[in-house]
């Protein structure tokens, strides 16, 4: 898709398709009026038959109107006259998106960037058309034998009426571009399956997204983690005939001392659960347990494509956790990165065993924040469904950018406890502290499991285990966080 903006009069654009809005009560914006005086009426008309009450979410394609240019004329429901919320925005332009999609234009131009947003300015608005629009055409047919026939919709116009919004408008296109490519990258290995998507493939695609965008990258073979003392990961990839792989990539904004933001990203290609074998059904979701991992990949290549003032690093184990005759079994005690020792209740709680290395390993950046992100526990979608990625933090500052970025990105978490009355359930009678922590508040012992890794960094952990990806009939990667987390670094950056 690609994405350009216009400063024109609406009535005079020669374009396949225009998009405008209008509001309850037959009132209009002011593009939309500007098109009913040049048409003659028409638009009013239209609202005075009843058959388009302006409400959100609902559109109306009107063609060939007289005294304007544009072959195609599309009528936005902007809901009712006064500014609108950043959701209402958002479901508006999705809409005019999927509308335009479904007519035969190869090229359309939305009046919407100008349109008055709570909180929001044009470079924002223009942002969301970006990402809408790539989120509307986005397609996985990788693994399809027949590819379905491409739609013509190419190329998306933002149409300005005043100049002095043009450069906000062509920054938000530009920003919002770089983020969807990021959350396409991530959707697209979320969704490949297992036998593809393997540690070993997630490697070739980290030295390819290096070599794209100039990245610095290593990968960390199993000879080098043994000699790092990376037990707990290790033990998770033993049961598993693929070779785990540690990738190390960063991305170099800004000078040498300045410290990173480092992310580390859970990269699970697929969790049998070990031998405390997980249960048959949906099983086969869990390829998507590689989302956070994917989520760093999207991130890095958003942060490079957008030329942050920043650096980044982004750290992944990768493995699968499979049972087998060397896997590890419950009451198993391995030895961390860190030193500490840790008995392995459920081998199914795998997430925090390669995370936790992959935490102790961050140390050595000296990073001015470091955020995980992970699929890390089915109790995070008990408590807060798919709405919201869980957050917790050892520091409440970093907390809050987060919250915010989630905000901003409308790609929002939620935070949740990590106090020490909850450290009490790890308790072990034979190693440091166990891996699980009973059924009680899952979500919060693991994290809790993973503050012990974390004392010395300004730390936070994303739980999207129901927010990675969708199940049932629209089953697929969705790319959160990439939104919220470049919206972080986006504000890392400027400041
Ligand atoms: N990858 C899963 C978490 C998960 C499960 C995410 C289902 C989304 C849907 C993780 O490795 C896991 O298995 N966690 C266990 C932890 C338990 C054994 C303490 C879980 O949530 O059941
Ligand atoms: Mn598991
Ligand atoms: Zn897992």
């Amino acid at each position: 898709m690609e994405f350009s903006t216009k400063v024109a009069a609406p009535e005079k654009l020669v374009s396949a398709c225009i998009a405008v809005g209008v509001f309850e009560q037959r009132k209009l914006s002011a593009t939309a009026e500007a098109l009913n005086i040049a048409s003659g009426g028409r638009i009013q008309a239209l609202l005075r038959s009843g058959d388009m009450d302006g409400r959100i979410g609902t559109t109306r394609l009107l063609y060939n109107l007289p005294g304007i240019a544009a072959k195609r004329l599309l009528l936005i429901g902007l809901g009712k006259n006064k500014q609108m919320s950043a959701k209402d925005y958002r479901d508006a332009v999705r809409a005019a998106v999927s509308a335009v999609q479904d007519t035969g234009a190869a090229e359309a131009c939305l009046y919407l960037a100008c349109v008055s947003v709570a909180g929001h300015d044009v470079t924002w608005n223009a942002r969301q058309i970006a990402l809408a629009a790539s989120d509307a055409t986005y397609r996985f047919e990788q693994m399809k034998s027949k590819k379905t026939d491409p739609r013509p919709l190419a190329r998306i116009v933002s149409g300005i009426e005043s100049k002095r919004d043009a450069h906000a408008a062509e920054q938000g296109l530009a920003q919002g571009q770089a983020i969807a490519a990021g959350v396409t990258l991530a959707r697209d290995l979320g969704n490949l399956p297992a036998n593809v998507c393997t540690p070993a493939y997630l490697a070739q695609q980290a030295v390819k997204l290096a070599k794209s965008w100039k990245l610095a990258v290593r990968v960390l073979e199993r000879a080098d983690m043994e000699k790092l003392g990376m037990g707990s990961l290790l033990s998770v990839a033993k049961g598993s005939r693929q070779p785990p792989k540690f990738i190390v990539l960063r991305y170099s904004g800004a000078g040498k001392k300045d410290r990173p933001v480092v992310l580390v990203g859970k990269g699970i290609t697929f969790d049998t659960g070990g031998i405390s074998l997980k249960p048959g059904a949906e099983m086969d979701e869990m390829k998507f347990d590689m989302c956070g991992a994917a989520s760093v990949l999207g991130t890095l290549r958003a942060a490079a494509e957008m030329k942050l003032k920043l650096n980044v690093v982004g750290l992944i184990p990768a493995t699968e956790n499979m049972p087998g005759g060397a896997a590890s079994k419950p009451g198993d005690i391995v030895t961390s990165m860190s030193g500490q020792t840790i008995e392995i209740l459920n081998t199914d709680a795998e997430g925090r065993l390669i995370l936790c290395d992959a935490l102790t390993y961050a140390e050595r950046f000296e990073p001015q924040a470091v955020v995980d992100i992970a699929t890390l526990t089915g109790a995070c979608v008990i408590a807060l469904g798919h709405v919201c990625s869980g957050l917790f933090s050892n520091n409440p500052k970093l907390a809050r950018d987060l919250l915010a970025s989630g905000e901003e990105a409308w790609d929002r978490a939620w935070e949740l406890p990590l106090w020490d009355e909850y450290q009490e359930q790890l308790k072990s009678n034979f190693a440091d502290f166990a891996n699980i922590g009973g059924r009680p508040a899952g979500s919060v012992t693991a994290a809790c499991f993973l503050s012990r890794f974390t004392k010395k960094l300004d730390w936070a952990h994303l739980d999207i285990a129901g927010t990675a990806w969708r199940s049932g009939k629209e089953k697929g990667s969705t790319g959160r966080p990439v939104p919220l987390l470049t919206a972080f670094l986006m504000k890392r950056a400027s400041r």
